[in-house]
């Protein structure tokens, strides 16, 4: 049976002098989260927006808010995004000596945690976290911009990780994201690769139309 498609619009893509009508063309989409790419210009060669926005953004909607760090020391960053109101933390494995510690912190603050990976980083590196997050998010483009291409190789990966879901009796219940260069033209390939949730940012808000792309890719 088709799983019903979720979307993630990364406002990374999206008017930064607009924002409260990026949310609006996200609910008007029927978009299930709002992802909102945090970069500390240290884990990755940019720098965005902290818990200040997401408070913002938590004033205006009640979609689910999926933060995703792409920083140093997450540890640090736990706390103030839940009480920002944050959703789902998402941090990366390649950011922390001590994952496990992370994984209980966000877990602490009863926010849903989740554990990012990038295209270079072998999946075995996830093996010992898996039993405890509640969302793998797999990076399909190096971290750091919007509007890159899907690389080679991402739905291998993908599949991967959700043999790896499988094989360890989690898979009912780890949803697997994906994130970086997902289009209309490859949205489904992505989901038959294993992925329940597709981040998209320059694919929606890059459009005249971010609602209408956003019923597109349910409908994908
Ligand atoms: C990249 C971010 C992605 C990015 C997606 O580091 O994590 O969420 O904004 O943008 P597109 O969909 O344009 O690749
Ligand atoms: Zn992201």
């Amino acid at each position: 049976m088709r799983k019903t498609v979720q979307i993630a619009p990364s406002i990374l893509s999206a008017d930064f002098s607009n924002l409260g009508q990026a949310i609006q063309h996200c609910e008007q989409g029927q978009a299930e989260y709002i992802h909102v790419d945090v970069m500390d210009g240290h884990f990755v060669p940019n720098l965005t927006i902290g818990p200040p926005v997401v408070k913002s953004l938590r004033s205006v909607t009640d979609l689910f808010i999926d933060v995703h760090m792409m920083v140093t020391n997450p540890e640090d960053l736990v706390e103030p995004f839940a009480k920002a109101g944050a959703d789902g933390i998402t941090f990366h494995i390649e950011a922390s000596t001590t994952p496990m510690k992370v994984i209980d912190l966000i877990r602490s603050t009863g926010k849903q945690v989740g554990l990012s990976i990038k295209p270079k980083t072998p999946i075995s590196t996830l093996e010992p976290f898996i039993g405890d997050v509640d969302l793998i998010l797999v990076m399909s483009v190096e971290p750091g911009f919007g509007g890159q291409g899907y690389l080679p190789g991402s739905s291998e990966r993908i599949k991967a990780i959700r043999q790896m879901l499988v094989e360890q009796c989690r898979d009912e219940s780890v949803l697997i994201q994906v994130d970086g260069g997902v289009k209309l033209d490859n949205a489904r390939e992505v989901l038959d690769a294993g992925a329940d949730i597709l981040v998209a940012g320059s694919a929606i808000f890059g459009t005249l139309d971010p609602v209408q792309t956003i019923k597109q890719f349910k409908a994908v």
